[in-house]
């Protein structure tokens, strides 16, 4: 057998990973490996040359830990998804006769197409036109749906900036400023507030749950007042700010995307609180860099998987983390809707009980976190008194 795979859209960390299990698993069963270059445009001709390379074991092996994709991508170029009036999506008709010749002529009897929401939904149009695809879900968001606990690329992307804000806390301390540290998640706030638990910021904000930048900076006052020196945000690319979202315009290529709600964010708090704010991009920090243990197994189980449901001929399928397990869902349902923070979950609720503030405007929770502020206060003026007793 002769098998297929590409990746499509942003890269994250585990893209390597996928390629070697898909490899490893094909190549014990005596078949053979083609890697499509950078994307859907790796199966379109191209003058002189051609965009795919066999992959084998020797080329593949141990670039589990390597960042990146050993094959490129795109999130961009010629293999565009068309949408109509009636918002039915459909792929370029030369674009897909190109793409059916390539797989007919080299003979495929599957292709994995490893990438976001958007690449699932063409390798889900792939599959209604007949071809045997199936889909390997990978976004740092970790937004694909209700069925997918967890895709690679999250947990790497959490270490990242778990790493990065431990860094900007000692810089914050030190100044006794506050830090709005922008992270990456679109319209998911998973990373904001995986990160936000793991380095007890003050304040998390996601597009999940609105907040009233009234109530932040009351919050963040009475933090202060407690005698923190450093006052950490972290706050989602897609949060809205007063109801907006913030994005980067590029005029010339009329491109808009989301980006800049740190820098406008941390200009308002400075004014709002009088506390001196700075403000951190993590940008593609976040989409770089070898990925950690979880991701690594995650995404090494997924390429093995995906070579036994091609074994099983089970085309038009994603596979999904659900537990400690690897399932599968039709594409039509992994694309259907993004999997978002509830505001009522279990890991919300411990959020707000570790002191987190998420500057919604419900009293009972503005009271138990005021509430907690001044049991702080109370607690540092019997500490400094036991200070002075001890001294005296
Ligand atoms: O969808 C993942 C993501 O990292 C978003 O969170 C981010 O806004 C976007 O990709 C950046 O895409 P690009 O790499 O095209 O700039």
């Amino acid at each position: 057998m002769i098998i297929g795979i590409l990746n499509s859209g942003g890269d994250c960390p585990g893209i390597n990973a996928v390629i070697e299990g898909y490899v490893s698993a094909a190549y014990r069963r005596g078949w053979r490996v083609i890697g499509f270059h950078d994307g859907f445009e790796g199966l379109l001709p191209v003058a002189g040359g051609r965009r795919y390379e066999t992959l084998t074991p020797d080329k593949t092996h141990q670039i589990r830990s390597f960042g990146g994709t050993i094959l490129g991508t795109t999130s961009t170029g010629n293999f565009k998804i068309h949408i109509n009036k009636l918002g039915r999506a459909s792929i370029d008709t030369d674009m897909l006769a190109k793409a059916k010749k390539t797989i007919t002529a080299l003979g495929l009897e599957a292709l994995a197409v490893v990438g976001g929401s958007g690449s699932a939904r063409t390798a889900s149009l792939l599959a209604d036109e007949g071809l045997p695809v199936i889909s390997i879900p990978k976004t740092i968001n970790n937004d694909l749906c209700e069925a997918s606990d967890y895709t690679f690329g999250f947990q790497s992307a959490v270490t990242t900036v778990t790493e990065s804000i431990d860094r900007i806390r000692t810089t914050a301390n030190s100044h006794q400023r506050m830090m709005v540290v922008e992270v990456m998640g679109d319209q998911s706030g998973w990373i904001a507030l995986h990160s936000g638990i793991s380095t007890a910021a003050d304040v998390v904000l996601i597009p999940e749950i609105p907040f009233d930048l009234q109530n932040v900076v009351e919050c963040i006052k009475a933090r202060k007042a407690t005698g923190q020196r450093e006052i950490i945000v972290v706050v989602c690319e897609g949060a809205r700010l007063n109801g907006e979202l913030i994005t980067i315009r590029n005029k010339d290529k009329g491109e808009e995307r989301l980006g800049g709600i740190g820098n406008r964010l941390s200009r308002m708090l400075q004014e709002l609180t009088g506390i001196e704010t700075r403000y951190c991009v993590l940008g593609h920090t976040q989409r770089g860099g070898s990925p950690c243990a979880f991701d690594r197994i995650t995404a090494l189980r997924f390429g093995v998987e995906a070579v036994k449901l091609i074994e099983r001929r089970e085309y038009g399928k994603t596979l999904v983390l659900n537990g400690p397990n690897v399932n599968t869902v039709s594409i039509e349902e992994a694309v259907r809707s993004l999997r978002l923070v509830h505001p009522d979950s279990q890991l919300v609720r411990t959020a707000r009980d570790l002191g987190i503030i998420f500057g919604d405007r419900s009293p009972d929770r503005l009271m138990s976190e005021r509430a907690m502020d001044t049991a702080a206060k109370a607690t540092k003026k019997c500490r400094k008194k036991a200070c002075k007793t001890e001294s005296a």
